[in-house]
This record gives C-alpha cells, sequence and structure tokens, in this order.
C-alpha cells in the first residue's frame, strides 16, 4: 500500500476529499502523516478524528519561510514513516530543494485556478477581476516556484454571471475534491 503525507496550514477540505476517496476504495493508498505548519489548522483536527498521526512543521517566527533545516528533518522523517507520495492541500509555504531532493517528482498540489493563469494567492478573484469565463483548478507537480511545476490534469469551473468570491472559490473546491484523488492514484501508480 502506497503511503501518502498531506501538508496543509487550513482547514483541510482536500486532506478530507482524499480520505474519503480511501474509505471508498477509490483511492488505494494510506494517509502516513498529516503535517502543518499551524498549530490550530483544522486538518489536523480532521487528521485526529481519523487516527492519523500528525506532525508540526515548525517554522520558528518565519511568516511565509520553510526553514531549509526543518525541510530537512521532515524529509529524514518522512522517509522513515516510509511515504512514497507528499500531497500539499492549503499548504502556504514554498517547498524547496531539501525536501524536493527526496521525493524527485513525488510532491504534489492542488491550486484553484486553470494554471499558468493566476497563481498565487485568492485565484479565484483574479479570475473575477479579470472577467474570465472559466477558470477551475490543477493540479501539478512540485518545483521551487510558485505554482510554477509541470500541470498534470486540470478541472474546468465556469464563472456565471451572478458569482460572488465565495460562490466561485466553492464550485472549485468542489471540482477539486473530485480532481485531487483522481491524481494522486494516477501518479501513485506510474
Ligand atoms: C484549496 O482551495 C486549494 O486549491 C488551495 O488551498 C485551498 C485549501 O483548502 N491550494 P483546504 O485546506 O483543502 O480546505
Amino acid at each position: 500500500m502506497k503511503k501518502l503525507a498531506i501538508f496543509g496550514s487550513g482547514s483541510g477540505s482536500n486532506m478530507q476529499s482524499i480520505l474519503d476517496a480511501i474509505k471508498e476504495g477509490i483511492l488505494k493508498a494510506e494517509i502516513a502523516v498529516v503535517a502543518s505548519d499551524n498549530a490550530d489548522a483544522y486538518i489536523l483536527e480532521r487528521a485526529k478524528k481519523a487516527s492519523i498521526p500528525t506532525l508540526h512543521i515548525d517554522c520558528g517566527e518565519y511568516v511565509s519561510k520553510f526553514p531549509k533545516e526543518e525541510q530537512e528533518r521532515l524529509a529524514a522523517d518522512l522517509k522513515q514513516r516510509g511515504v512514497d507520495v507528499i500531497c500539499l492541500a492549503g499548504f502556504m509555504r514554498l517547498v524547496g530543494s531539501p525536501l524536493l531532493k527526496k521525493f524527485p517528482n513525488r510532491i504534489l498540489n492542488i491550486h484553484p485556478s486553470l494554471l499558468p493563469h493566476y497563481p498565487g494567492l485568492a485565484a479565484w478573484e483574479q479570475a473575477l477581476a479579470d472577467k474570465a469565463k472559466v477558470t477551475g483548478c490543477t493540479v501539478h507537480y512540485v518545483d521551487d516556484g510558485m505554482d510554477t511545476g509541470a500541470i498534470i490534469k486540470q478541472a474546468e469551473v465556469p464563472v456565471l454571471e451572478e458569482d460572488t468570491s465565495k460562490s466561485l472559490h466553492e464550485r472549485i473546491q468542489i471540482a477539486e475534491r473530485t480532481l485531487y484523488p483522481e491524481v494522486i492514484a494516477q501518479v501513485m501508480n506510474q
């Protein structure tokens, strides 16, 4: 059975969809650990409810930096746990070479736009401001840039006349919940 690590800083709805896909037998994997840089993140509650081990990612005083030493420590820890694939799910720090070297083409991210459009924060608001007719979500390999890694698969979401930031974001998140488990299954079997 392949082992996944999920990294998240927030609510963990994508983590939940991965867990649900495993329970339904759609994804034949195990979540070995959920790691967060935010001790109050709801993703950790979800993990605890499902009896999944959790890890605190200690970034000290840094608000957005992911210190190299912490990445080295995590990479070693995840290897020891036998983790095959790392899935970023709302993880708000940029992953760098210590983790990328240890998990080449084995770190994935989900982003709420059709990349290369609208990288970075609040991508659905960028789509609205741009008056885009269609946006969506993308699962891509992680490299050391911000949302720049090779695209694996995308799902389109139409932008409706009456859309608000909230309604559009919600529909993108619904699309994410199907796309991410599907792509993880595909990558795991490569
Ligand atoms: C998702 O919308 C994802 O696209 C982005 O961050 C959000 C995380 O949400 N990278 P959640 O924590 O999985 O609920």
